[in-house]
């Protein structure tokens, strides 16, 4: 059995936690592979909510190991303060496991991260303050510290002997602010490192050693495509790779071990943080999407900006990730709206455009081009198999399956695990992808 991927197609909060949690079934390991405490996952398990920003969603399931990767920037004080939470929920928290290679978030990162953004005061990026981008810089500047080294006391004085003049120079020559104290961030860490050591692990070889034995390996992005730092609106994104190769890099596991990657998005768009969203809606039906659609950020408890759902972003998405199929998330939100618009393309500059520009400011000039399709009124939340739907919805989920050429596989009308439909048994995928490939030809 081989390693399965869960990717983003949109902005992040596309509903990851559930697709993992559907999975999880048949998975023996999750994996998280990119980000930090910057996400959120909310899961819901009969009359509990779960809310959970590092801890792979896995740790729900006693039959999971969960990982943190490699490409994880950690920041050990929520680490342990989410372990302790699950701990006392009756979740045992002993299997979870952290790459010694993770980078480590310190206290000056996010002292750093707020003060970057007050600087640019009107023209922040709208991040979420946990200190990911400066942490990630670090492991580029190779002056970051890494798990392994909590574990190492001499060897962290050491470094943060280097590092921390460093920090404190910008911190206080530039932004006017507090520096901070080798010897406290040195005890600080090393206590960490004392609650977290048994943890602490090569979780690459873990992961090499359960594909071996063929277990199934379920590597779990954070964010989305379009947050990518590569592949997203930069500057406007994170600083990881949340597209399906960042899985390979940030958990140890070659491109040709991932045998499936998992597309998972919302029937409609939302953003949080700054950045050019062609298909925003700043009127009532924006308001319907952010009130029906609970579109409030789990880790800062922002409003998520709200717009139509967009196929440009969603073709680009399927490609970079090579998505084989997708989890279509809150289709149930959009119940009730007199029409719904699928922005079906582009004019940028009077000219028409099919395709996702590369340059932030031509997508920030992009005018959506729509098609409109009539709304329905029936409350989804209650149906469980797609002859259920209104025609209507399932006009709009043909479409959207007809944008991205790739299978809808699983249609969410909830935030329960009940609350899904499955489209597609096993072999049927291929065989609607096959078909609608064949529309397309003969259509062209
Ligand atoms: P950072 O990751 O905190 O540096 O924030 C960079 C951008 O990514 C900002 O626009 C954030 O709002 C956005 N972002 C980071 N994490 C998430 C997430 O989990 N969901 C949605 N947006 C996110």
């Amino acid at each position: 059995m081989p390693a399965t991927v869960v990717v983003g197609l949109q902005w992040g909060d596309e509903g990851k936690g559930k697709a993992t949690d559907l999975l999880a079934e048949s998975v023996s390991w999750v994996v998280r592979y990119q980000g930090g405490d910057n996400a959120g996952h909310t899961i819901v398990l009969g009359d509990e909510v779960f809310k959970l920003h590092l801890v792979p969603s896995g740790v729900l399931h006693p039959h999971i190991t969960p990982i943190i990767g490699n490409g994880v920037v950690v920041n050990p004080r929520t680490l342990i303060d989410e372990m302790a939470m699950l701990s006392a929920r009756g979740i045992d928290v002993a299997r979870v496991r952290v790459s010694a290679a993770a980078h480590v978030i310190m206290p000056y990162h996010v002292a750093l991260d707020g003060a970057m953004e007050s600087r640019l005061a009107g023209d922040e990026l709208g991040t979420t303050h946990r200190g990911i981008g400066p942490a990630y810089a670090d492991r580029a500047w190779r002056i970051g510290l890494r798990m392994s080294d909590l574990l190492d006391a001499s060897g962290l004085r050491m470094r943060l002997e280097r590092v921390v003049p460093e920090k404190n120079a910008v911190l206080a020559g530039t932004y006017g602010l507090q520096p901070f104290d080798v010897g406290e961030l040195h005890e600080l860490a090393v206590e960490w490192g004392r609650r977290l050591a048994r943890h602490i692990c090569d979780t690459t070889r873990l992961l090499q050693e359960a594909l071996a034995e063929g277990q199934h390996v379920l590597l779990e992005g954070a964010q989305g495509t379009l947050l990518d730092l590569d592949h997203g609106t930069y500057p406007y994104v994170t600083s990881s790779n949340p597209v399906a190769g960042g899985a390979c890099t940030g958990a140890g596991v070659g491109p040709l071990q991932i045998d499936q990657v998992i597309g998972v998005m919302k029937a409609y768009s939302t953003r949080v943080g700054a950045g050019p969203y062609p298909t925003e809606l700043d009127d009532e039906t924006g308001r319907h999407l952010l009130e029906r659609g609970r579109e409030f950020g789990t880790t800062t408890g922002r409003r998520r900006r709200c717009g139509w759902f967009d196929t440009v972003s969603l073709r680009y998405a399927v490609a970079v990730n090579s998505v084989s199929s997708i989890m279509l998330n809150k289709l149930d939100i959009l119940s009730r709206l007199p029409e719904i618009r699928l922005c079906v393309g582009y004019l940028v500059d009077g000219s028409r455009s099919d395709t996702w520009p590369l340059s932030v400011d031509a997508l920030a000039r992009a005018e959506p081009v729509y098609e409109t399709f009539p709304g329905w009124e029936a409350e989804l939340s209650g149906m469980r198999s797609m002859e259920e739907l209104p025609v209507e919805a399932r006009a709009y989920v043909d479409a959207l399956e007809e944008a991205a050429g790739v299978p809808i596989a699983l249609v969410s009308v909830g935030p329960e695990r009940t609350q899904t439909i499955v489209r597609a048994g096993p072999g049927e995928p291929a065989d609607r992808t096959a078909r609608m490939q064949r529309t397309r030809a003969n259509a062209a």
